[in-house]
């Protein structure tokens, strides 16, 4: 039976001083033990949110790492500096880093590698554009993407790993996929997990949604077979963020 995980991702939101302020009001609110909680979190809030999830279940993760390990790479963000800050999970991929920031499915695969290497679960994303479900390519894009972000992962790390779904044309729109179109693309992605590695690998790899994920729409989506939970954009900044890990209760 895999555990649900529900993740925010505050993207470029939160001072150090609020992320303080606000972890410290959302951590008894959360208390879920039939959920993974994380909250990524912009890179200079990591120390602080670090400190302030001490003794909780919150974990901390990060929205975005380099795939190399040190050096000349002014503005970037190092696995092990990550890794040394107490941080577990790091989203890889995210669209709105392929869309600004000019990541593509090679650099996500190199970063998934990293991560791995240095005990990191990396949060995985993927995701089609309007055009692309309007011109019924998003099964097969979607597997493109995910063949590319496992190349040369074993099916030991694979099994570890957490895969995000999130159309982008639901991402921050108020646009929630119906149930039936993320159960589908979901249930695609760990039949293709199935085919790169095994079953076992198939059955154990956490498959989130994303895409405008609120309280409301939490439960329903949750139930579905192959979604294993969410990863939050703007619902996670505020309080109400517990109302999604609580969506069972
Ligand atoms: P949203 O963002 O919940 O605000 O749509 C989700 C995401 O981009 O991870």
């Amino acid at each position: 039976m895999r555990k649900k995980i529900i993740a925010g991702n505050w993207k470029m939101n939160m001072t150090p001083s609020k992320t303080v302020a606000f972890l410290n009001e959302i951590k008894p609110l959360v208390a879920n033990e039939d959920v993974d909680v994380v909250f990524c979190v912009p890179a200079i809030d990591i120390i602080p949110a670090v400190e302030a999830v001490k003794g909780s279940n919150i974990e901390i993760g990060a929205e975005n790492m380099y795939y190399k390990d040190n050096g000349a790479y002014t503005g970037e963000i190092a696995p092990d500096m990550l890794v040394d800050a107490g941080v577990k999970y790091v989203i890889i991929g995210h669209s709105e880093r392929r869309e600004y920031f000019a990541e593509t499915d090679e650099t996500v695969k190199l970063k998934v590698l990293k991560a791995f290497e240095y005990g990191l679960t990396p949060i995985i994303c993927c995701g089609e554009s309007l055009t692309q479900r309007e011109q019924g390519v998003t099964i097969d894009w979607i597997r493109m993407q995910i063949k590319i972000a496992f190349q040369n992962v074993t099916a030991e790390q694979a099994k570890k790993a957490v895969i995000a779904y999130e159309p982008i044309w639901a991402i921050g729109t108020g646009k929630v996929a119906t149930t039936e179109q993320a159960q589908e693309v979901c249930a695609a992605i760990r039949e293709c997990i199935a085919e790169i590695y095994d079953e076992q690998t198939a059955a154990e790899i956490r498959i989130q949604y994303g895409g405008s994920v609120s309280a409301a729409s939490a439960p329903e989506l949750f139930a579905q077979a192959d979604i294993d939970g969410g990863l939050v954009g703007g619902a996670s900044l505020k309080l109400d963020f517990s109302k999604i890990v609580n969506y069972n209760k």
